[in-house]
């Protein structure tokens, strides 16, 4: 891929989070960041990231919430030279983040689902959604799936020299949900997952019976999502989300995301769906709590929820749609 001369001088673009309902925990390839599993997740619609990229007389800068950000800067700019050769324009990259950034909330995966956007319309234009989902995926493997809206399918590379397939299971609206997620940490989590996974896959007694049993939980949650089977889906979505854990648990040095507040959410959860409130929970590499709802639901989960000690702050998301661009600049 290479740079075609700009016709815009800058684009912004938006993508939602995503979060897994079918975890994504190892990789197959470092160096091209292939994972050593797929994933099923679900988009949002209230968390919404911007990154605005604009051609750049002066080099390249990335600022982030309006602070510049040099560490993330080196792995941004790096992956556009793969994409792009070191000889692309110069360009300056401005995010936006309205959550907490790399605490759990899947903040690089909408980072990246923009970033690609925004580059791809600015420097190029034309590639299609699964092969920008595949270009975000080099990024941070989960950003792929922000590429789509509603439910998102991620499978790992069949072949040696093959790349992830990407494609939309169903749209958000023919599967209403909302998800009520619980801020309990807003601190950055001290083991990215990069080093999380490299250490699991060497030193976890469970990560090979992770990836034995892990196509059956992608089928299993597939199935249920086309029966639109809320009950099913809790059950497998919970059962993934904590053998994932469990890995992490059991690697050395272990991984312990959970803090009280997040143990404390868990079984308020458990004990809403034991009295038929339609909620289930899912946690990634960090603290927060994500309870995945019925609609109907949502309401009485929030305030239930939000009397946890520990808890610091709830956020409120429906489904949303994929990565897309929100304006362009005329040169
Ligand atoms: O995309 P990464 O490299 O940040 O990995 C994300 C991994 C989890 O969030 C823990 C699980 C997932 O599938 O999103």
């Amino acid at each position: 891929m290479t740079a075609s001369e700009p016709t815009k001088s800058a684009v912004t673009a938006i993508a939602h989070p995503n979060i897994a309902l079918v975890k994504y925990w190892g990789k197959a390839d470092g160096e091209r960041n292939l994972p050593d599993v797929g994933s099923i997740s679900i988009t949002l619609d209230a968390l919404a990231p911007r990154t605005t990229v604009a051609l750049a007389e002066s080099g390249d800068h990335f600022s982030l919430n309006e602070s510049p950000e040099p560490a993330m800067s080196a792995r941004l700019f790096g992956f556009l030279d793969h994409f792009y050769g070191a000889d692309r324009p110069t360009l300056a990259v401005t995010s936006f983040n309205d959550f907490p950034t790399a605490a759990g909330l899947a903040s690089s995966a909408s980072g990246f689902a923009a970033l690609v956007v925004a580059v791809d319309a600015l420097l190029h234009g034309g590639h299609s959604t699964p092969t920008l989902a595949q270009q975000a995926g080099r990024g941070s493997g989960s950003a792929a799936r922000s590429l789509f809206g509603g439910f998102v399918r991620l499978d790992k590379p069949t072949g040696i020299d093959d790349d992830i397939t990407v494609t939309e299971l169903c749209a958000a609206a023919d599967f209403p949900l909302e998800v009520v997620v619980a801020i309990t940490s807003e601190q950055r989590k001290t083991v990215g997952s990069t080093e999380g996974m490299r250490t699991s896959k060497q030193t976890s007694p469970f990560y090979p019976a992770w990836i034995e049993t892990h196509e059956a939980d992608m089928a299993a949650a597939a199935g249920a999502i086309a029966q639109r089977d809320f009950e099913r889906l809790a059950n497998i979505s919970e059962h993934s989300c904590l053998k994932m854990h469990a890995v992490m648990q059991a690697t050395r040095p272990a991984m312990l995301y959970w803090n009280s507040a997040t143990v404390a959410w868990m079984h308020a959860v458990h004990a809403l769906r034991a009295s038929g409130t339609g909620v289930f929970f899912t946690i990634d590499a960090g603290p927060q709590v994500k309870a995945v709802c019925l609609p109907e639901h949502a309401s009485a989960v929030a305030d239930e929820l939000a009397s946890i000690n520990g808890v610091q702050r709830i956020l409120r998301t429906g489904l949303g749609k994929g990565a897309r661009i929100l304006s362009q600049g005329p040169n």
